[in-house]
């Protein structure tokens, strides 16, 4: 049924912890360099919840909170909550279902979807078919991941990566032709080994035995998923250009994922972007996975204009992938 509706964002929330973990820090806890670590990624700090009574629902609510004071509405008005995270606070119930009580949304239903880096794009593309469905009007899109929770602090090969955070979009039709336009969303379970939390699901249920591989943390094969990014980010934001018959100039911003800016340089170059169109804040975030993409919308807020044509693309573990083509509407 095409209804004609389509969906826009009409406001923008995060939440960041204070704790700063920089490179330097890093420099004492494994065997690594500042220049390492920002030459091969273009990490210089994250951030990192501490206190270990908060989680991922707590980062949530607390980026929810400041979505619904910026567009100044009740959150008993909310229909929906969709938390995107593979830090969930437990395996059940849902951090949404969690973060959706914190918040007093007690009109909505709250799920959560898992699709690692490229969640937050999954998220947006679930609450723009609920909007465009007809019906429900305010839906909470929302990234939120504890990623020092599942992050091995003796491995070199990840530990610097990873940041925690929150961050997302409240999604309502839209009044005139700005909004959502086109998503294109990719997924295979072709990069299952190279990128994976092995313990604590129903395939290695906790036990003794998965801590003591230290199943509980990230593991990945860096190389392998490096390659496939780096392809896979580029294809899809040229593939959704095509599609929709864009040239670099119509585009006025580029919204990548954050997980290497080696990554992120090499997506702009196929589209041959101007650097300058580019959001990036992984110097300071590092990858916060499901929250890297509103994070940046965060970020730039002040500088996005009415009408601004933005491309929003991600690659993560799965793999997943995909791109979301905008018009600005705030
Ligand atoms: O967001 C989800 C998707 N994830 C990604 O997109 C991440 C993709 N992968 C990457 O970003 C990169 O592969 C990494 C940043 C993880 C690693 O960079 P790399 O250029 O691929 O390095 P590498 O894994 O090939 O390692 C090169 C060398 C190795 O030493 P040898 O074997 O050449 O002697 C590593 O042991 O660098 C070493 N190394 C380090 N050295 C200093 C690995 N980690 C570190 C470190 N500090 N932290």
């Amino acid at each position: 049924m095409q209804t004609g509706i389509r969906a826009k964002i009409s406001a923008v929330g995060h939440y960041l912890p204070d704790y700063v973990l920089t490179n330097k820090e890093l420099e004492s806890m494994v065997d690594t360099t500042d220049e390492w670590i920002t030459t091969r990624t273009g990490i210089r700090e994250r951030r990192i919840l501490k206190d270990p009574d908060k989680a991922s629902a707590f980062m949530a609510a607390e980026a929810a909170r400041e979505i619904l004071e910026d567009r100044n509405i009740d959150p008993a008005e909310v229909d929906v909550v969709i938390v995107s995270t593979i830090t969930p606070d437990y395996m059940f119930p849902s951090t949404a279902c969690l973060a959706q009580t914190m918040i007093g949304a007690n009109n909505a239903f709250a799920f959560d979807l898992s699709a690692a880096c490229s969640g937050f794009l999954y998220a947006l593309s679930t609450g723009v078919s609920m909007i465009e469905s007809g019906r429900y009007r305010k839906v909470l899109v929302l990234g939120s991941d504890k990623m020092s929770a599942i992050t091995d602090f003796t491995d070199r090969a990840t530990c610097i990566l990873f940041g925690d955070g929150a961050a997302g979009v409240l999604l309502e039709p839209s009044g005139d032709e700005n909004g959502i336009l086109d998503q294109i969303m990719c997924s295979s379970a072709e990069g299952a080994e190279a990128l994976i939390q092995m313990g604590g699901g129903s395939r290695n249920p906790a036990s003794h035995q998965t801590v003591d591989k230290r199943w509980h943390y990230i593991y990945q094969d860096g190389r392998p998923v490096f390659k496939r990014a780096t392809e896979g980010m580029a294809d899809i934001a040229v593939q959704i250009m095509k599609k929709n018959r864009l040239t670099a100039d119509d585009i006025d911003w580029l919204v990548p994922h954050q997980a290497n800016l080696r990554i992120i340089d090499a997506t702009a170059r196929r589209m041959d972007l101007d650097p300058a169109k580019v959001m990036i804040n992984i110097d300071r975030y590092g990858n916060t996975t499901a929250a890297t993409i509103p994070l940046c919308l965060h970020d730039w807020k002040d500088k996005l204009a009415k009408g601004d044509k933005l491309i929003l693309t991600a690659f993560g573990g799965g793999y997943t992938w995909g791109a979301t083509y905008l018009s600005w509407a705030i």
